[in-house]
């Protein structure tokens, strides 16, 4: 255990070195492969954790108001309908829009228990300090971990309310989504309820200016994978040799960023033993930004036996929140 204050825990998932072996198979395999990639995973370090709360109160970025809008309305419905003993958030960050829920569970006296589940020790730090400070009434668990690996390691405390706010789903690849959605099914018993934060499909001017701001965030954000990857694999790629571009793809509702060299770069990473060669023009993907409408979440969900109950959509119909359940087991 890192922390064990009265209040707040802080536990980590597996351990470190798992962690660092992991990042060092992910960086070989993405800049080996033909069309190279980075995990998104890695953009949050305490800092990139710190520059996407920048981003979230960027004017561009609606997700995190709108979907700020339906919890503000509907926080208290969402509670009502699963009255849980433990609110479990996974990717939480820094736990901003986590008060709405948590102050509709107290005042309806479910649980008085927030788990808080992300790859960022800063972030949950943040987090269990804040709420426990603002909540004389609340327990924080904190699991230092990453949600692609060990959602089954997190004990259970009564029933639950799973989260996965902020469209972070969207940046799970198609391919990886049917998963995800099985693991979270698995960490639901009958009774429990899985809340989901789902960007809606819109117009490209919309997304382009959430994905590429004016200040410059999004860009600085994108390029924080570099700096990481340079720091924790003893590495020297030229930062400043690569420019930020997002690109929507209409065909599957995807907004798709990359890092794009500017110029020829060679690069070595000396932790992985690794020379990497990029040609100009050519591009590193960094993440998908999905995007989803209320039959594609819905069908999703029920592939891996979760049934949604209920949508809620902000005025503008821009975000989601979708609540599900595992099915009811007849008795028989
Ligand atoms: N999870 C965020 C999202 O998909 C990440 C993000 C926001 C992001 N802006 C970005 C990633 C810019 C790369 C570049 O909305």
């Amino acid at each position: 255990m890192i922390v064990d204050e009265q209040r707040f825990t802080l536990t980590r998932i597996g351990n470190e070195h798992d962690f660092r072996d992991q990042m060092k198979r992910d960086v070989r395999s993405g800049l080996s492969s033909e069309h190279k990639s980075l995990p998104s995973t890695y953009f949050y370090d305490d800092y990139g954790s710190a520059l996407f709360e920048e981003i979230t109160l960027l004017p561009e970025y609606y997700l995190t108001r709108a979907e700020t809008e339906i919890l503000e309305i509907f926080a208290p419905e969402i509670v009502a309908a699963i009255h849980p003993d433990e609110l479990v958030e996974i990717g939480a960050g820094y736990a901003r829009k986590t008060c709405l829920l948590l102050t509709a569970i107290h005042e309806r006296e479910a649980g008085s228990l927030y788990v808080a589940i992300d790859v960022s020790e800063g972030a949950l730090r943040h987090a269990g300090q804040n709420l426990t400070h603002e909540y004389p009434w609340l327990s924080v668990k904190g699991y230092l971990g990453d949600f692609g690996a060990d959602l089954s390691a997190v004990p259970r405390n009564g029933r639950r309310l799973v989260a996965f706010l902020g469209s972070t789903i969207g940046n799970l690849a198609s391919t990886q989504r049917p998963g995800f959605f099985r693991a979270v099914a698995s960490m639901l018993e009958e009774g429990d309820g899985f809340l989901l934060g789902v960007d809606l499909i819109k117009d490209e001017q919309t997304l382009r200016a959430a994905y590429d701001d004016a200040a410059g965030l999004s860009a600085a954000f994108n390029k924080n994978i570099l700096t990481v990857i340079n720091r924790e694999l003893d590495g020297d790629i030229d930062i400043e040799a690569f420019e930020h571009r997002t690109v929507f793809h209409a065909d599957t509702g995807c907004m798709e960023q990359s890092l794009r060299a500017r110029r020829e770069v060679n690069a070595r990473l000396n932790a992985i033993d690794l020379d990497v060669h990029f040609a100009s023009g050519e591009s590193i993907h960094t993440e998908w930004s999905c995007k989803f409408t209320r039959e594609q979440v819905e069908s999703e969900m029920s592939a891996a036996g979760l049934t949604m109950t209920h949508w809620w959509t902000d005025s503008e119909e821009r975000f989601a929140l979708a609540l599900a359940r595992l099915p009811l087991l007849s008795s028989t």
